[in-house]
């Protein structure tokens, strides 16, 4: 498998699979001035502010007891730049945090040490399509590959990863994922809380074997399914516990999970707060009694131990749920069940159960906290009138056909735009996600939980409907999302309708829309829109 196109025969063979003339012309145009070296070195009149070598490559550490673990890993080298810009965890497999603020000018030279094609996209982030990891720029082992972008998001936290084409889901699974923030001037003046107070906390499944090497299933149904890990790792490593003093932390939680969908909760039943969804501060803060977290989603969550006892244990856990995976739709009484015998071929943790994230060991008891803001980033709530398609939004329809999950009954095709995936630069659109069931009696029955994520700016959730999901499994998920809030990853459950409204600024180019079951993302369930 080469990926290795050149931007050139790309475009080319992108331009044939199109109807419309007049955005051939413009796609053609645009290789013109592109050289087939595109990306592999330096643009020297880019000046960076930050910049840093980023290599992927093999790797064995101790996760387990005994023996260590294969895995693949990100290491990193600041070559220019503020020395927080990259923070090394001492234990486990998560790749180096990235910190940057916002309007610096950011440099990474990804250096591929695998012994297969990758390509590093930076989720969340809004760069443009040359920077943004496009599956085409996977380069091969032993190739490099330059980034050169502005930080236009505002404070936030996003989740870098690779997009490398069929193989994005073994390659986190292996280890290749970090957490970036995002700092702004707004953000500064709220003094949250910084430093040792503001921790990753990047969830994530697993299974290992006698040996304690990763198991990962390349087969058919695991794959439809998606992959279920049997044990849980924040930050990479296994049985994470951490020691805080009686105070607020912010706490950056990443589902960078292949497929599993968490509950976050106090198993105490105290609320969570949230402070932020994936790449924004919220208006303010909002209260829960947990939150719905599915792969790719990012929540920032303030946890308080103010007024906890010293050497007393707070429990953060994902609490059980039911109903995202496939069921026999149609079928009523005994008949009518998840899939129990898939699930069970899948992993010893169904999706759904209950189970321990982490816990936190109150190790000093201090009597200084700082306060939760009541305002955080302005935000002002989009409605119809602020888009140019209210009453004919684009469809995206979610199906799973027999050996295929798809996008409007497409999977990905590098080569391949739609007319219906060409949107103008600088419009604002209304896109309606929705199980398509109508496909036939087995896309009925397989309908089941998408995490669906659309790269470049983030967009906000209009509206989200159920439609035809169980009302008693419904009830248990329905609180756990954010309202009112910038997202770029929002999970459709099952007879679930939802409204987004998003905008196309800034850059033109080819951006990814997926399922981030990266599972299905593998599996086709992946298309592009072409902002023209
Ligand atoms: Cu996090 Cu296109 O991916
Ligand atoms: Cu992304
Ligand atoms: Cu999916």
């Amino acid at each position: 498998m080469n990926q290795n196109y050149s931007r050139r025969q790309f475009l080319q063979t992108l331009a044939l699979g199109l109807t419309a003339s007049s955005l051939s012309t413009q796609l053609l145009a645009g290789a013109s001035h592109s050289s087939v070296n595109i990306n592999r070195t330096i643009n020297t009149a880019f000046k960076p502010d930050v910049e840093f070598e980023l290599t992927a490559l093999p790797n064995a550490i101790s996760i387990l007891r005994g023996e260590k673990t294969h895995v693949y890993q990100y290491t990193a080298q600041l070559i220019k730049g503020p020395e927080r810009s990259l923070q090394f965890l001492k234990a486990g497999y998560l790749a180096p945090l990235i910190h940057l603020q916002q309007g610096q000018k950011v440099r990474v030279i990804f250096r591929n040490q695998l012994p297969e094609a990758s390509i590093v996209h930076w989720h969340g982030l809004h760069v443009p399509q040359h920077s943004d990891g496009h599956p085409q720029y996977a380069i091969n082992s032993g190739e490099q590959y330059v980034y050169e972008f502005e930080v236009l998001n505002p404070a936030g936290s996003s989740f870098y990863h690779p997009h490398t084409h069929e193989l994005t889901g073994k390659q986190v699974y292996y280890g290749l994922g970090g957490l970036i923030t995002v700092e702004d001037e707004l953000e500064k003046k709220l003094m949250l809380p910084k430093g040792e107070f503001d921790l990753p906390f990047v969830i994530q499944d697993r299974r290992f074997n006698a040996q304690n090497q990763l198991i990962y299933a390349h087969q058919m149904p695991q794959r439809m399914m998606g992959f279920l890990g049997d044990h849980i790792l924040i930050n990479g490593e296994i049985n994470k516990s951490f020691q805080v003093k009686s105070r607020a932390y912010r706490f950056r939680a990443l589902n960078a999970s292949n497929s599993r969908i968490y509950k976050l909760a106090w198993d105490d039943g105290t609320p969570l707060i949230a402070i932020g969804t994936d790449g924004h501060l919220l208006a303010s803060p909002q209260q829960l009694p947990y939150v719905m977290l599915s792969p790719g989603e990012r929540v920032d969550l303030w946890l308080d131990f103010t007024g906890r006892a010293l050497n007393s244990v707070a429990t953060l856990v994902s609490l059980p749920f039911s109903g995202v995976m496939p069921t026999m739709a149609g079928m009523h009484g005994r008949g009518r069940r998840q899939m129990g015998g898939m699930g069970m071929m899948n992993s010893t943790l169904p999706q759904g159960a209950k189970f321990t994230l982490a816990q936190f060991n109150i190790t000093e008891v201090i009597h200084d906290s700082p306060h939760l803001p009541k305002q955080l980033a302005p935000f002002k709530l989009w409605t119809d009138a602020d888009v140019d398609n209210a009453n004919t939004p684009i469809e995206i329809g979610l199906s799973m056909s027999p050996m295929s999950p798809r996008l409007n009954g497409h999977t990905f095709a590098m080569d391949r735009v739609f007319d219906t995936e060409v949107v103008a630069l600088g419009s604002r659109k209304k896109i309606k996600l929705f199980h398509q069931t109508g496909l036939g009696m087995m896309s009925q029955m397989l309908t089941m939980a998408h995490p669906v994520h659309l790269h470049g700016q983030q967009y906000q959730v209009l509206s989200r409907k159920n439609v035809s999901m169980n009302p008693e499994q419904y009830a248990m998920v329905k609180d756990g999302f954010i309202q009112q809030a910038w997202k770029d990853t929002v999970l459709v459950m099952p007879g679930e309708e939802i409204e987004i409204i998003k905008p196309f600024e800034d850059y033109r180019g080819l951006f990814l829309y997926h399922c981030h079951n990266l599972e299905h993302e593998d599996l086709g369930m992946m298309r592009q829109f072409y902002v023209s």
